[in-house]
């Protein structure tokens, strides 16, 4: 089944608008986005960082409700890296206090739309309030069967990695785990993202190229889709842009065909 939208194609700066075609057989099943830019465009409007990431609430807003009609089964959002911690106390606080908000308004929405939401990372160390917010979403919609929103919060990678050899270790000490058994599904299961597949695409705005410590272990064989629109600016435009130019790549996963 093919699904037309209309977006601009190949220049953002064109105005020159194009049917896409999307191919609602392949929509990717997880979609990995480095939300990245939200300082760079309060600057350029002459606001506090703040209030980019306050801009950024709104396109997470747009882009679950599209993944969600599009049948994406799981989204995964790089909220706040381990290393988002060096940012000043005041931005951080307002970035606690965002997510807070985010879930105690969005919930009954995401709920009536059969969304689980789901995090990853390290939330112990985030404010309580934060984790309280974070384990009622969960434990409230976790039985839901549509998309799965997976907020990374106070997660890293690197940090991911050594968790699970960790983990694995105190397995294989408690004769849980045997050292022989040990391979690449093993290791995934004890990732933060088991049970869920690898993501097929990852998407990072705002021009810059990099991965920045974000599933490591995962992205082994993701496509990645770069744009230099800014995150507070990123729609379902973008996101169908992301699709069409995803669904147009050859995987061949080291293989040939
Ligand atoms: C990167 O942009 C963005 C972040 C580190 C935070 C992303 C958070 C949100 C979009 C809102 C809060 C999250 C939830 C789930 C409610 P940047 O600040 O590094 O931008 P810059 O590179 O232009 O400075």
């Amino acid at each position: 089944m093919l699904s037309f939208f209309k977006v601009k194609k190949n220049n953002e700066n064109n105005d020159e608008n194009d049917k896409i075609e999307i191919d609602m057989n392949n929509i990717p099943k997880h979609i990995a986005i480095i939300m990245d830019g939200n300082g760079r465009w309060a600057r350029e409007r002459n606001l506090p960082r703040t209030m980019g990431h306050k801009a950024g609430v709104e396109a997470i807003r747009e882009i679950v409700k599209e993944a969600s009609t599009l049948g994406v089964k799981y989204l995964t959002l790089y909220a706040f890296s381990t290393e988002n911690w060096k940012r000043p106390s005041d931005e951080v606080g307002a970035l606690m206090n965002l997510l807070v908000q985010y879930l105690k308004k969005e919930f009954k929405e995401l709920n009536n739309n059969n969304v689980i939401i789901k995090h990853i990372g390290d939330i112990s160390k985030l404010p309580s309030a934060c984790q309280k917010e974070l384990i009622d979403a969960y434990n409230n919609t976790k039985n839901n069967t549509g998309l799965t929103l997976n907020l990374a919060l106070n997660y890293g990678g690197r940090n991911e990695i050594v968790r699970a050899f960790n983990l694995i270790y105190e397995d294989i000490k408690s004769h849980k785990l045997s050292e022989e058994c040990i391979d690449e599904t093993v290791i995934s299961k004890y990732m933060y993202t088991s049970n869920m597949p690898d993501p097929d695409l990852i998407i990072r705005p705002s021009g810059e190229q990099r991965l920045s410590n974000f599933l490591l272990w995962q992205c082994a064989y993701s496509e990645f889709w770069y744009s230099n629109i800014k995150w507070p600016d990123f729609g379902k435009k973008d996101l169908h842009k992301a699709i069409y130019d995803y669904q147009n790549r050859d995987r061949r996963f080291g293989g040939v065909k």
